[in-house]
């Protein structure tokens, strides 16, 4: 049983690391921001509600994530634990998700924050570029498809995410200081938060949080 919190700014690889994480030790990715863009692209309710926030780099209203959270949570594939990837996003979610660990009688093992410059996000998520259909993540520069605005992996089509267009990323770049960085204290004020640097190859990266998991 392991059970994960991953934190970092927007593109600091959060989402990259934590599917490499959870196949690794066997547990399940968490990751709203996904969740949320699959109810957006299939136009659900919850999707209605929610695009606007997600255009322009605002948070989701919590209750509308925690919902979410709760319901993924008490899902048989949690069992042998979790990686939260883009949650909790503020105080009032990290306090909610406590209370609703704690009534499952389960706790978070480690927090880890993922440290990355202003600079090199912009550079990482101008560029980058998302298989409509399969999820798959590329980069215009650094990590091109074959064949152009169509996946390598299922042929579907490459598009940018509304969210990171470059005026947007300094938007949520602004709430990710203002809402989500307090974080990082109350995590180390519970001895849980491990800083690791986010900046080299992808697989440095994950050998870093690896020992960082199994230092505890
Ligand atoms: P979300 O999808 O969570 O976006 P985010 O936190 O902004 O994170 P990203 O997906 O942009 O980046 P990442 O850190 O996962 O990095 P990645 O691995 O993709 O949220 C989107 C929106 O949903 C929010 O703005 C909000 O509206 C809403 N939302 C979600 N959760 C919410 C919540 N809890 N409460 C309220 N609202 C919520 O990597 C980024 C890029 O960098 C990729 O191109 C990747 O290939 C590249 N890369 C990764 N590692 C490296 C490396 N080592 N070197 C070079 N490039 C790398």
């Amino acid at each position: 049983m392991l059970n994960l919190i991953l934190l970092g700014p927007p593109g600091a690889g959060k989402g990259s690391q934590a599917k490499s994480l959870a196949a690794r030790y066997g547990i399940s990715q968490i990751s709203t921001g996904d969740i949320l863009r699959v109810a957006v692209r299939d136009k659900t309710p919850l999707g209605i509600k929610v695009r606007s926030f997600m255009d322009k780099g605002a948070l989701v209203p919590d209750n509308l994530v925690v919902e979410i959270v709760a319901e993924r949570l008490t899902m048989d594939d949690c069992k042998t634990g979790f990686i939260l990837d883009g949650f909790p996003r503020n105080i009032t979610q990290a306090e909610v998700v406590e209370k609703m660990l704690g009534g499952l009688g389960e706790k978070i093992d480690k927090v880890i924050n993922i440290e990355v410059s202003h600079k090199e996000i912009v550079k990482r998520l101008s560029g980058r570029r998302v298989c409509r259909n399969c999820g798959e993540g590329y980069h215009i520069i650094f990590n091109p498809s074959i064949e152009d605005k169509i996946c390598d992996k299922c042929k579907g089509e490459i598009y940018q995410r509304d969210d990171d267009k470059e005026d947007t990323i300094e938007d949520r770049l602004k709430v990710y200081e203002g809402q989500t960085s307090p974080l990082t204290d109350f995590y180390k004020k519970k001895g849980l938060l491990v800083a690791i640097g986010g900046v080299g190859g992808f697989k440095e990266i994950t050998e870093k949080i690896v020992n960082a998991i199994e230092s505890r």
